[in-house]
């Protein structure tokens, strides 16, 4: 494993990180008796090194996290959690952080969580989260309860990151959550030159998603991409799309050039990597510690995606 520093935390952390949600959950989203296979992800995950475990009060993973870090020394684990929204009629949203709070510890087995998040905050959402909810936050802070706090996007109704460009201009956060990928680098031009005068921390999810892993899905997208006329004719392959990726490169398939991409990206300190299967998981971690792909073909990426700021990988 290589290791990084959390912007200005500190935190040293595994550069590949588990993300425990995303629409595989460890595996636990489909299959509820799925928490022995959700350790061995875990516990695997630690194995090769990761010390980065990403998991929200909303994914109903935080209780197999904390069973499975149950006796490992808590300083050698970065544990990264989320507070769900309370709706913005809530009566008391401090006190909803609050409890959110102490369920997150009594579930994760901790006393402390080193980034604690707000959770999914959309454009709609930022003055409610920062006006009603950070104070909470704050305090929590000073209470030593959590070490450091971080926001993660909506990226799904937000792919512009436009509550990220608006609250990095405010010194609010420690850490960052954002989406990234090969269909979607537009961070590269909007957020990153933002952290990183702020030296704020960057996880980075997203990286493989659906469109990534699935090459249905893939056609599907580029097929509608082509017919609204986004690329040059003929510069992407309706049968094969971004086959000149693993042709022009040492990567054996889309996965890992998607890992990869992310990983070497200037500007992102972990990538986490969501899944349920523990051959994904081996084969991600391997791709993360490999070179970043060839120099054709970023170029040829960024001709075809670099200006694109709304595909999520979805
Ligand atoms: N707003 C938010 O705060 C927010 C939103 C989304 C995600 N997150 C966090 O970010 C983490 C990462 O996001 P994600 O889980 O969506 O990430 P991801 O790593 O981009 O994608 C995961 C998907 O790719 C598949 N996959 C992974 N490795 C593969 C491989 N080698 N070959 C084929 N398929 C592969 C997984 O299925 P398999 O299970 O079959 O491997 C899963 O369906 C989440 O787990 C969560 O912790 C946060």
């Amino acid at each position: 494993m290589e290791y990084t520093t959390l912007g200005h935390t500190g935190l040293k952390v595994s550069v590949a990180g588990l993300g425990c949600g995303g629409p595989s959950r460890l595996g636990m989203r489909n299959d509820a008796e799925g928490e022995k296979n959700a350790l061995a992800i875990i516990r695997q995950a630690i194995d090769l090194g990761i010390n980065f475990l990403d998991t929200a009060q909303n994914y109903g993973t935080e209780t197999v996290v904390g069973k499975a870090i149950a006796g490992i020394p808590r300083e050698r684990l970065v544990i990264s959690t989320k507070k769900t929204l309370p709706p913005a009629d809530h009566p008391d949203p401090q006190a909803d952080v609050r409890k959110g709070l102490e369920q997150s510890l009594k579930a994760l087995g901790t006393n402390y969580i080193d980034v604690y998040h707000l959770h999914g905050v959309e454009p709609k959402d930022y003055e409610f989260a920062k006006n009603r909810l950070l104070p909470a936050m704050r305090q929590a802070r000073e209470e030593g309860k959590i070490r450091f706090i971080g926001v993660t996007e909506g990226f799904v109704q937000d792919p512009s990151h436009e509550m990220l460009r608006e609250s990095l201009e405010e010194d609010l956060w420690d850490v960052v959550m954002l989406g990234f990928n090969l269909l979607n680098p537009s961070a590269r031009r909007t957020v990153f030159p933002l952290t990183q005068q702020k030296r704020v921390g960057v996880l980075d999810m997203f990286a493989v998603r659906r469109a990534l892993s699935q090459m249905a899905r893939l056609q599907e997208l580029c097929g509608e991409l082509i017919q609204k006329g986004i690329f040059r004719n003929g510069a992407v392959n309706a049968a094969e799309p971004l086959d000149f990726v693993l042709r022009e490169s040492d990567a054996k398939t889309l996965p890992e050039a998607a890992y990869r991409f992310c990983r070497h990206e200037y500007g992102i300190d972990v990538v986490l990597t969501g899944t349920g299967n523990l051959d994904h998981l081996k084969s991600n971690v391997e791709s993360m510690l490999k070179p970043a792909l060839p120099n054709a073909v970023l170029k040829k990426l960024e001709d075809l995606f670099g200006n694109l700021d709304y595909l999520t990988g979805n």
